[in-house]
This record gives structure tokens, C-alpha cells and sequence, in this order.
């Protein structure tokens, strides 16, 4: 592997110093030998440094892990440990948050639901308020419709108005599907207000791996100027601001640090919101993208106009469907120390046309089949999204530093 390649594997970590030791190339390769590929591999530990860091630069801000970016039960049980909320965005969701609930009594049981989840989903299912109702649900919403399903199915839930924040050079953009327009927002607060549902606050999103920090400033004078409508109209008790996702990964070197982007947010918020307003965060991607590395092993080689390809065991049907459902660009790398590296074309297991990793990865031209690769950074939106298609089942999953 060349200096370059080294330099993608290290520089992953969203830590400035890391507590833990990375996991090594070799162990990675352990670790295929022990479980045969494709082997989809996390680590524990990253997890825990990353909502640390969290917490460090975003001191105000309650991180409440999005499980729509990885379920795994074992993540999520990881980041229970260290006393996260969750963001669930389905009723399966909710339940893998609440597993880890066995054995305490139903008073702490709703206690923990109430203060440390929020169904971040603005459209939700009947029967899904219906059956947890009797917790007191925070719920977000961005419409009037939603507002008269709230008053039937669930008039004990508590409800954050999501709001239509830009999302400019965000990777993937959420704001044509999801948010109130502001000129709506205090219409929709005393909608919900009408209905007997309490409104406890306001949340948004920026669109998930933003690139563009000022997003984030631009939302929270947004929040905070209906904040002030709202209360201009009478009703003062809005106490939540959810600051949703956004918070970017180190895919590669052009992402800004999270320590610039924290700056950012921490003074738009202290500038507009009173110590006593309570912030949460929905990050999903920032805890999980760098955990996780999927490791495959050439099947097939061939050349096309020249140029070497790989047909490697995993794809964008599977792990790498975040290719397709996330806009991703996944490096798949050679274990090789010493090779040149030449651009190549890189091919999932299917039978299908789509199914490409990329036509321009950094790879030696001579690897052979059988041969294993591996992609860092691969925790968010990947292994979530694996399907079933053509026969291949997702990939094998291991847990490290559980
Ligand atoms: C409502 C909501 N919250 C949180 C997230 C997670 O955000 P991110 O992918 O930026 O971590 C998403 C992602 O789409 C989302 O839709």
C-alpha cells in the first residue's frame, strides 16, 4: 500500500487523539481468515470515542443517536451504555431502542422513554400512535394532517415542529421531503396547541453530511425567530430545540473538521437561545461512519479497455448500497504494503448492470482472485440498506471491543 492509501486508513478518525488504538490492516485481515467474507467489521470502541467527541465540542447539545444509520442491536447497546437518547424512526426502531430496557420497572421504563426518545419521523403510521401513546412520545411534525392524526391516535404525545431549513451542499437533501415552511410554523404550533396536543419545541435538519456550516446558522436564527413569533402570540412554553443530523463524517480530506463546525453551532447558540432551552441532536452518521470496515475478497478478474477490474464479493446491492441510497463514494483499498497503484474498476457479486463500486479506484493492477480488500468508514448507511437481491445474502457482521 502507498503512502496515499496509508494516509485514507489513518486519517479516518474523527479524533484529534484518539484514546484507542485504531484497529490494524492486519487484524483486519485476522479477522476475515476467522470469519470468511464478505465480513462487515465494528468497532466498539470508535463508537465511544466518537459521541465523546460529540459531547466534548457540543457540550449544550444532547446527542440522541439516529438508528436509521445502523440498527444493530449491539450499537445501539453501546451508545445505551453511554447514556445516549435515540432518534427512532419507526415503531421496529423504537423496539430496538427499548430492548435494553429488560428488567427495569415500568416507571423507570417510561421515565427513559420520555426523556431520551424522539420519533423523528413526520409522518407516522396510525397504528404506531396508537401503541405508544400511553408513553408520552416526543413526536416531530410539519403539517396540518399530521396535527388531526396526533388529536386521534395519539393525544398524549408531545410534539417538535420540524422546520424547512436550507440544505445547500449537503450530500443527501432532506428538505424537499421534510419541514414546515417558516411562515407556517406558528400557524402549525397553535394548530397542535388547538388539537390538545402540547408543543414542547422546534427541530431541524441541515441535510445529512453537510458540507456548508453555515447551514446550521442559518436554521437556528430561523428556529429562533419563530421561537419569538410563537411567544409574541401568547404560548411561551417551547423548551426543545432539536438540532436533527447533518454532522459530517471524514470521508477524505475535504471535510472540515468537526471542532470548526461545534464553534459554529455553539455560538449561534448561545447567542440565540437562553441557557435553559434544552438542545438535543440527532447524529446518526458522525457515531457510526468511522466504526465500521467491510472486507471482501476477489472473485473475478478481467480487463476492460485495458484497465483492470475486479468482481469482489460484496456490492451495492449490499454493503455498498450506500453508493445508491446515500450518494457515497466508498474507497476499496488493497491490503498490500508494497504495490503500485493503478486505477481500476471495482464490481459487486450480482448479476446486474448497477451494481458498481467505482470505475476509478487506486488499486495494484496484479491482485489476484481470492485476494481480500477492504473500505474504511463504512459504518453510516450501508450495511442498513444491504438487500437480499440475486440470491447474496448482506454481509457477515462482527463486533470488535464490544
Ligand atoms: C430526521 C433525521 N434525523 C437524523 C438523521 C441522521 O442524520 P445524519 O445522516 O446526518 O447523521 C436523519 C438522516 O436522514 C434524519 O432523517
Amino acid at each position: 500500500m502507498t503512502g496515499k492509501k496509508d494516509r485514507g486508513f489513518f486519517a479516518r478518525s474523527h479524533s484529534l487523539a484518539r484514546r484507542n488504538k485504531v484497529i490494524t490492516k492486519q487484524q483486519l485481515q485476522e479477522l476475515a481468515k476467522e470469519h470468511g467474507t464478505p465480513l462487515f467489521v465494528v468497532d466498539h470502541d470508535e463508537l465511544r470515542n466518537n459521541i465523546a467527541m460529540f459531547r466534548k465540542y457540543l457540550p449544550r447539545v444532547v446527542p440522541f443517536y439516529a438508528i436509521k444509520s445502523n440498527p444493530m442491536p449491539e450499537i445501539v447497546h453501546t451508545l445505551y451504555e453511554e447514556g445516549a437518547g435515540f432518534d427512532v424512526a419507526s415503531l421496529p426502531e423504537f423496539e430496538v431502542a427499548t430492548q435494553n430496557l429488560k428488567g427495569m420497572s415500568d416507571a423507570d421504563k417510561m421515565k427513559w422513554i420520555y426523556d431520551k426518545i424522539i420519533y423523528a419521523n413526520t409522518i407516522k403510521p396510525m397504528e404506531m400512535l396508537e401503541a405508544l401513546d400511553k408513553y408520552k412520545l416526543l413526536v416531530t411534525y410539519d403539517n396540518f394532517d399530521e396535527v388531526k392524526k396526533l388529536k386521534k391516535y395519539s393525544p398524549n404525545s408531545r410534539a417538535i415542529l420540524r422546520i424547512c431549513v436550507p440544505n445547500k451542499g449537503a450530500v443527501v437533501e432532506l428538505s424537499s421531503k421534510f419541514g414546515a415552511m417558516p411562515e407556517d410554523c406558528a400557524d402549525l404550533v397553535y394548530a397542535a396547541l388547538d388539537a390538545g396536543i402540547s408543543v414542547e419545541g422546534l427541530s431541524f435538519h441541515v441535510g445529512s453530511q453537510t458540507t456548508e456550516f453555515d447551514n446550521y446558522t442559518i436554521a437556528l436564527k430561523l428556529a429562533a425567530d419563530i421561537f419569538e413569533q410563537v411567544a409574541k402570540r401568547g404560548y411561551k412554553k417551547m423548551h426543545m430545540l432539536d438540532l436533527g443530523g447533518g454532522y459530517p463524517a471524514p470521508y477524505d480530506e475535504s471535510v472540515k473538521p468537526f471542532p470548526v463546525l461545534a464553534e459554529v453551532i455553539n455560538k449561534s447558540l448561545n447567542e440565540l437561545f437562553p441557557k435553559d432551552i434544552f438542545c438535543l441532536a440527532e447524529p446518526g452518521r458522525f457515531m457510526n461512519a468511522t466504526a465500521a470496515y467491510s472486507i471482501s475478497r476477489i472473485n473475478g478478474k478481467t480487463f476492460r479497455k485495458g484497465k483492470p477490474c475486479y468482481y469482489i464479493n460484496d456490492g451495492a446491492y449490499h454493503t455498498y448500497s450506500g453508493i445508491i441510497f446515500d450518494h457515497q463514494h466508498c474507497h476499496v483499498h488493497s491490503f498490500r504494503e508494497d504495490a503500485k497503484l493503478v486505477e481500476c474498476g471495482v464490481f459487486g457479486p450480482t448479476c446486474d448492470a448497477l451494481d458498481v463500486i467505482s470505475m476509478h479506484e487506486q488499486l495494484p493492477a496484479d491482485l489476484q482472485i481470492g485476494d481480500l480488500v477492504y473500505s474504511d468508514n463504512m459504518g453510516a448507511y450501508s450495511h442498513a440498506s444491504s438487500t437480499w437481491f440475486n440470491g447474496f445474502p448482506p454481509a457477515k457482521v462482527i463486533h470488535i471491543n464490544l
